[in-house]
């Protein structure tokens, strides 16, 4: 890959709650980049197959349900990102709770993951974008320049997540939110491809006593600070 591919790509991984999303957004605008949110292509993903009435199990059907599937992420007038799956707008749909209990079984099938990467390095490959997932240091861009690992405790994590629910105006209790992130990390970090993990040349942020700002600031410094050096 050519130096100014390397030199364009932001990679941020960590788990749910750690403040990935909005982050990379910021960071993207702020550098005038586009924001990958690959965690939406796998929602996008799982709602495609949950509609199909696809066994979950079957990691045939899922693999074929990743190569028919178009997938889409489009700038808004605002400047937020929105989802299409197959044409259809489907950006708070994504969000829902029947995405986040099958989410794991999909993301974990290799020929579902070959696929989205494929998408992902073609989408990325101009360069100018920053990438937010679990992967994106260790098997998306492995070469990219700047890489960010996000992490924060726990249950700030759960906190973080339950009021992202309850302002958006959905009914769920805390419990379930903890489980939900509980279930989430554990396939995240344990399955067998590509798991969640901090790349070696990835910058640890814990985030657990950080605001959004501080965070962006944080890694628009060090993009700053490491771009004229190489
Ligand atoms: O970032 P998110 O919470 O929207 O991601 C939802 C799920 O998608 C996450 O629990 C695991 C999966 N995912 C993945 O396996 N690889 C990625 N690069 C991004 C997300």
């Amino acid at each position: 890959m050519s130096s100014f591919r390397k030199q364009n790509i932001v990679a941020i991984d960590g788990p749910a709650g750690a403040g990935k999303s909005t982050v990379a957004r910021l960071v993207a605008k702020r550098l005038k980049y586009f924001y990958i949110d690959t965690g939406a292509m796998y929602r996008a993903l799982t709602l495609k197959a949950l509609q199909e009435g696809i066994d979950f199990k079957d990691e045939k059907a899922l693999e074929k349900v990743s190569a028919s599937t178009a997938i889409q992420l489009h700038k808004d007038r605002n400047g937020n990102l929105r989802v299409f799956l197959d044409g259809n707008d489907v950006t708070e749909r994504i969000r829902d709770k029947d995405v986040n209990l099958h989410i794991s079984l999909l993301s974990k099938v290799k020929a579902v993951r070959n696929n989205m990467v494929a998408r992902q390095r073609n989408m990325g490959k101009k360069g100018r974008v920053v990438l937010e997932g679990r992967d994106i240091g260790t098997v998306v861009f492995p070469q990219a320049r700047y890489k960010f690992y996000l992490d924060a405790d726990f249950h700030e994590r759960v906190k973080r997540r339950y009021r992202e629910f309850i302002l958006k105006g959905k009914r769920i209790s805390l419990s379930a939110v903890k489980r939900d992130l509980l279930r989430r990390d554990r396939s995240d970090k344990l399955r067998k491809i590509a798991p969640l993990k901090k790349a070696s040349d990835a910058v640890y942020i814990d985030t657990t006593n950080l605001g959004i700002e501080e965070v962006v600031e944080i890694i628009l410094n060090y993009v700053k600070a490491n771009t004229h050096q190489r």
